[in-house]
């Protein structure tokens, strides 16, 4: 079907081409009239003329004819009232729309989503848990809107502390090593092998050889770096799981991935002239990045010892992103402090030309999960918080919060009940604020029935799950059409129409947040609407009319959520 905005915006772009070819109409529903067109001052500013004069030059060319009257407001604006018999037809498409409303996207995209990415032998922190979140929700966003996402799970898992995990790994013995890491003790694991490596100089002597006989690709030293990694892994995946996150075993392609390609790397920057010596380190300048004082900003790609870094990685992954897996869009989402990074990484690949105009490369910046005490969250003895350990509390809570609702659902129906709920909790509470900002972490405001959270849009969903429950049989939307004659219900039509163009604005501006903001609108238009409209007690053509609302404001909630990686159970 084609929505409801993608309709008026096309009339209404033919009656502003008219004017000035291009031009904006700037269209958004809005409280004054359904929808409002903003363009008309950008375009009277354009063409020198009064804005009113121009309103009314688009009112007599645009082509609304059964679709809405249209009304000049204060300077300008363009307020369009849909007519009852659009709306009908318009709901009665969506009635059979399992997409409601959503097109998908004419031409697929390679879009190439690089999250999560938590350590090998470290805890995953929350940082990783808003890239795994966000991450999670903006693949599933770009998958529905018909695009192909190729996910990256960029794990650390080289480096110069390897020497000394594998060291440690070898004190430990092999078994114990595994046992630990196979129950997630990565940090005990990392912090052990830290302190001998600060107190012991023959440890600290063993791991440097052992980073050399990493690098060298010594057979048995090969073997047991892949000991941490897969037990690391394993437990990652299990955290997965435990979060109903999309990522895959074969996602998972590590900063190791890239060795064999950095040599390559080195010689094309060198070859295009790029790179400079600077105090032993092989660099690139690029223009624009300066430090403090002023002086031009190194991007260290090969370190004085030969070694290379993070950088060095990140732009061969550029390089195989573009190449090999043909990406049209490159996303990072990682968080905030690592800005300069990434700008770095994409002016030295645009440079290099390893990265074409046309592809789209974006570092999607998240801010931080900070304590009730507004810093960063930690724990009280000031160690990182364990991902796992708040998934479970939240789990707890949710089954205490069930426990009190519900007495008619077994125990294992609770359970899963209680695991859904978390993660909504969870998640929600992360997508819901725009990623930039920085965020609080509050168990008992996220996981509370009321208010703008997870658990209050599964339970608007339940509920309206349970009137169809209730209603004894089977119920079709074949005798339903859409007179709405009651504003509450007018209001709720309005809302299920705006679907479309909320998920648009939210997949191009790579912020879930706006999904959340429309999916908690929908949810307080149809609490508007039941105590408005008694449903089940209504009769014949304004039952079956309020039956059919009901029924998609339900797959719209439920469909908006599984975007944001929500389940939405149907009872609660
Ligand atoms: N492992 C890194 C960290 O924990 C994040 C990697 C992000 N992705 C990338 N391509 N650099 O900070």
């Amino acid at each position: 079907m084609t929505s409801t905005y993608d309709v008026l915006l096309r009339r209404l772009q033919a009656a502003f081409d008219l004017v000035a070819p291009g031009a904006d109409p700037v269209l958004r529903q809005s409280d004054r009239g359904d929808y409002q067109a903003n363009g008309v001052m950008s375009l009277a500013k354009q063409t020198g003329r009064p804005p009113r004069d121009v309103a009314e030059q688009i009112v007599g060319l645009v082509d609304l004819v059964g679709v809405a009257s249209a009304d000049i407001a204060g300077p300008g604006f363009l307020n369009l009232t849909l007519s009852p018999s659009f709306m009908n037809a318009q709901l009665g498409v969506l009635l059979g729309d399992a997409r409601m409303g959503v097109a998908s996207a004419s031409r697929a995209k390679n879009v190439v989503i690089d999250y999560s990415a938590p350590n090998v032998a470290k805890e995953m922190h929350v940082g990783h848990l808003r890239s795994t979140v966000i991450g999670d929700a903006l693949a599933r966003m770009y998958r529905f809107a018909g695009h192909h996402v190729i996910a990256r799970n960029h794990v650390g898992d080289w480096g110069t502390p390897f020497g000394m995990l594998i060291e440690h790994l070898v004190d430990l013995g092999e078994e114990q090593a595994m046992a630990s890491l196979s129950i997630g003790d990565l940090d005990s694991f990392y912090r052990a092998a830290r302190t001998k490596f600060d107190v012991d100089d023959d440890f600290k002597e063993r791991s440097r050889a052992r980073v050399v006989a990493l690098q060298a690709g010594d057979a048995e030293t090969r073997r047991l770096w892949s000991i941490l990694v897969s037990e690391s892994v394993a437990y990652f995946a299990e955290v997965y799981t435990k979060l109903d996150i999309t990522l895959a075993p074969e996602d998972v392609v590590g900063e190791s991935y890239y060795n064999d390609k950095l040599d390559d790397v080195v010689r094309d920057l060198d070859q295009a002239g790029l790179l400079v010596e600077s105090d032993g380190a092989l660099c690139v300048f690029p223009p624009g990045f300066t430090n403090r004082d002023g002086e031009p900003l190194p991007l260290i790609v090969q370190k004085r010892d030969e070694g290379y870094g993070y950088a060095a990685t990140d732009l061969a992954a550029v390089r195989d992103r573009v190449r090999n897996l043909h990406g049209d869009e490159l996303l990072y989402v990682v968080g905030a402090p690592q800005a300069q990074h990434f700008e770095m990484i994409f002016a030295v690949a645009r440079l290099a030309g390893w990265l074409p105009e046309n592809v789209r490369c974006e570092h999607v910046i998240f801010g931080n999960v900070l304590g009730p005490d507004r810093k960063m969250f930690k724990t009280r003895s000031g160690e990182t918080v364990k991902l796992v350990g708040l998934l479970d509390e939240a789990t707890e809570r949710a089954y205490a919060a069930l426990e009190e609702r519900h007495s008619d659902l077994s125990e294992s129906e609770r359970i899963h009940l209680a695991v859904q709920v978390a993660r909504a909790a969870v998640k929600y509470a992360d997508l819901s604020t725009e990623r930039q900002r920085d965020y609080i972490f509050d168990l008992d405001r996220m996981i509370a029935f009321e208010g703008d959270t997870g658990p209050y849009l599964q339970y608007a969903h339940a509920r309206l799950r349970s009137i169809f429950r209730r209603l004894g049989s089977t119920w079709n939307s074949d005798g339903a059409s859409f007179a709405l004659e009651v504003p509450a219900q007018r209001h709720l039509a309005l809302g299920l129409l705006a679907f479309p163009e909320a998920f648009e604005l939210a997949l191009a501006a790579l912020q879930p947040h706006r999904l959340c903001v429309y999916l908690f609108d929908l949810a307080q238009r149809f609490t508007a609407f039941y105590e408005a409209c008694p449903v089940l007690s209504a009769e014949g053509a304004l039952r079956e009319e309020r039956l059919a609302l009901c029924d998609l404001t339900a797959r719209t909630l439920s469909l908006g959520l599984s975007l944001l990686g929500i389940e939405a159970p149907d009872q609660m």
